[in-house]
């Protein structure tokens, strides 16, 4: 690999006390990086008080400025203000065309991206460094910070349907075209994740490495990554950033559930409005009982509108049209349960327990196939 002249790399390392390895990690940087290309470092400080930014402005004095090295250092506030944020700071002042961001505490190896910036060079725009592909892996981490991963992994791609092995890598680059224009939130840690996601048609190849726990100083991720977590995730699926799923079958399996999932809170409400009503109400029972089914008939077709069917047009024509067609179809689909029982228990001497289950079952299916196709017009299989 010859160094690059022109194609300047800007790499981003945000720190909050890290004091004990902040000096390594730029000597390391230069060692690895500046041979492969020229190379701009910029630190990213938060006021950690423990005195990290003064030792980087040493370092800039002594050592820090060489032919094809140069090392600069941000620091807009006063306390710490989150790792995404800061990162971005860092991005705006970044002069290069690539960036890369990695931690200060070594567990992102700086070996690793010679091999970063030359996959970049080829044909891709977002490089993620990944512990979770073939080849990658982690070193250090306590079981549960290890589950903790995966489950924030795991809720980003099926959530999002994020492709990558690791979106939760804190370690990547890019080419800083990819994100100008952009609108990032940039909560909590997840920078990465909001760009996989926004950044549409952007060409994004992962490499494997392994991620070592920090040997020096101490972990910045609490409790209140988690929450941040949930509200970053919240709001990109509301954007609309999950990626249409493609396979029909996925699509199938995912409405049928959410259509069994109102099912079972229908049987809720359809309860709590009969007790209710027979309790306190002093209504007859079977009066009572037509009001639970009216209830639950009714926030049933809400929910399976708006939620299983993603049918936002609530219009007063159509949703009434809608409506009358759930409501006949929850008649039949009552009708053919009954009649299910019956025949079940009389004719096959069925347990009365289980030719319910096996009733109720026959008939949501039935409910969920003729709602799908009758009241809001999509194909059975789709
Ligand atoms: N400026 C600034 N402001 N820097 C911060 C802040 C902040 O609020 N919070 C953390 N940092 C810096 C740390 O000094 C460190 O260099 C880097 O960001 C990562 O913080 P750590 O506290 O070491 O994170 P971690 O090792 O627990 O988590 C790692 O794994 C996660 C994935 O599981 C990081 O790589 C995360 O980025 C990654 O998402
Ligand atoms: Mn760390």
């Amino acid at each position: 690999m010859g160094r690059q002249e022109g194609a300047q790399v800007s790499i981003i390392i945000p720190t909050y006390n890290e004091a004990p390895n902040i000096l390594n990690m730029l000597r390391s940087i230069r060692e690895h990086v500046s041979r492969v290309a020229r190379v701009e470092a910029i630190v990213v400080d938060d006021g950690s008080p423990d005195g990290t930014a003064g030792i980087v402005r040493e370092y800039m004095r002594a050592e820090g400025q060489a032919e094809g090295y140069s090392v600069d250092i941000v620091q807009r506030r006063q306390k710490k203000a989150g790792l995404s944020s800061a990162i971005l700071h860092g991005v705006r002042r970044a002069a290069g065309s690539v960036i890369v961001v990695m931690d200060s505490d070594f567990s992102h190896p700086p070996q690793v991206i010679p091999r970063m910036l030359e996959a970049l060079r080829h044909q891709c725009d977002i490089v993620v460094a990944s512990r979770y592909m073939g080849g990658g892996g982690v070193v250090g981490w306590p079981l549960r910070r290890r589950i903790a991963s995966r489950a924030a992994t795991a809720i980003a791609r099926v959530g999002l349907g994020v492709e990558q092995s690791d979106p939760m890598s804190g370690f990547f680059a890019f080419r800083r075209s990819v994100v100008r224009g952009l609108d990032l939130d940039a909560i909590g840690y997840k920078l990465l994740l909001e760009v996989l996601v926004k950044a549409r048609g952007a060409r994004i190849k992962e490499i494997p490495y392994t991620f070592t726990d920090r040997a020096a100083g101490s972990s910045k991720l609490g409790a209140r990554t988690v929450i941040d977590y949930a509200r970053s995730v919240w709001r990109l699926y509301r954007g609309g950033a999950r990626r249409r799923e493609r396979r029909a079958s996925v699509r199938f399996a995912s409405k049928a559930a959410r259509f069994y999932t109102v099912g079972a809170l229908g049987l809720g409400v359809n309860w709590l409005v009969s007790m209710l009503f027979a309790g306190g109400g002093g209504l007859w029972y079977i009066h009572a009982n037509i009001a639970g089914i009216a209830a639950s008939v009714a926030t049933n077709f809400v929910l399976n509108k708006r939620w299983t069917f993603e049918d936002v047009d609530f219009g007063a024509r159509r949703t009434l049209s809608q409506g009358a067609r759930f409501a006949a179809i929850s008649s039949l689909g009552a009708a053919v349960q009954l009649g299910a029982v019956y025949m079940l228990v009389e004719h096959y001497s069925m347990p009365h327990a289980g030719a319910l289950v096996l009733a109720v079952a026959a008939a949501s299916l039935g409910n969920f196939a003729l709602n799908k196709t009758l009241t809001f017009r999509e194909r059975l299989w789709s």
